[in-house]
């Protein structure tokens, strides 16, 4: 069967990520997280001192390189950071670097050349409007800020081990994730949004196994129209 490519949009914590990898897998298509190239380039400019995006110049992404290998592990010239881009700070600072238009004219071309081929599930905000605004199905998924605040911090407690975070307890994180919602969808070049052809899953409720089923049956529909 022809291959096409699915585009996936949504809040922090709405469960894009794992849907995403769940469906790929189910379709055996490959996987794209855009987030981890924002949060890689902000780990990349945090590196060179670079905190505030008023003390950011386009000069200062010279050199950089993100690539991912066949396990979706994301490297920043070469060194696997897929660890270090998932803390809360890196979430917040690449939210701040995302709404400068030189970092999102540099990381949509390099997704958009990622995609021709074809057989993607690419999730982040602007995916069906900006990176693949012709994909043969477009997801926006959502959720109540709590689920999401609750997704993120158990998320944070595995990747601890276990153990509560010490940096961020979990009012600050809710806060956080609203102040980030906030931000994706007010700034003016490609801000998150539910384009007019996307349907709209709402994972509130659901388990990870039905948030990845309902997606893959909306893509299924459309693979058996074609
Ligand atoms: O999906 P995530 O939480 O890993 O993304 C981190 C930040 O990167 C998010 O707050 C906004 C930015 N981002 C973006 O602006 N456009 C995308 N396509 C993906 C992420």
């Amino acid at each position: 069967m022809e291959k096409i490519n699915v585009a996936i949009d949504g809040p922090a914590g709405s469960g894009k990520g794992t849907t995403a990898k769940g469906l790929a897998k189910k379709l055996n298509y490959k996987y794209l997280d855009t987030g981890a190239m924002y949060r890689s380039l902000a780990l990349f400019l945090k590196r060179q001192g670079i905190t505030k995006k008023e003390d950011f110049k386009e000069a200062l992404l010279e050199g950089i390189n993100i690539s991912f290998d066949e396990n979706n592990n994301v490297y920043l010239n070469g060194e696997n950071v897929e660890e270090q881009i998932r803390s809360s700070e890196i979430g917040a600072l690449s939210s701040d670097f995302a709404s400068l238009p030189p970092v999102r004219r540099l990381l949509a071309t390099k997704q958009k050349e990622i995609v021709k081929e074809k057989g993607y599930v690419a999730e982040g905000r602007d995916i069906g409007s900006v990176v693949i605004p012709d994909a043969e199905v477009k997801i926006y998924l959502d959720a109540s800020l709590e689920v999401r605040a609750k997704r993120r911090y158990e998320d944070l407690v595995q990747r601890n081990k276990g153990k509560e975070p010490e940096d961020i307890s979990f009012e600050e994180l809710e806060k956080q994730l609203e102040e980030r919602d906030k931000q994706d969808k007010g700034r003016a070049d490609s801000p998150l949004l539910k384009v007019e052809d996307a349907i709209e899953v709402d994972t509130s409720e659901c388990s990870i196994e039905e948030q990845i089923e309902k997606v893959y049956e909306i893509v299924l529909r459309k693979l058996l129209k074609k």
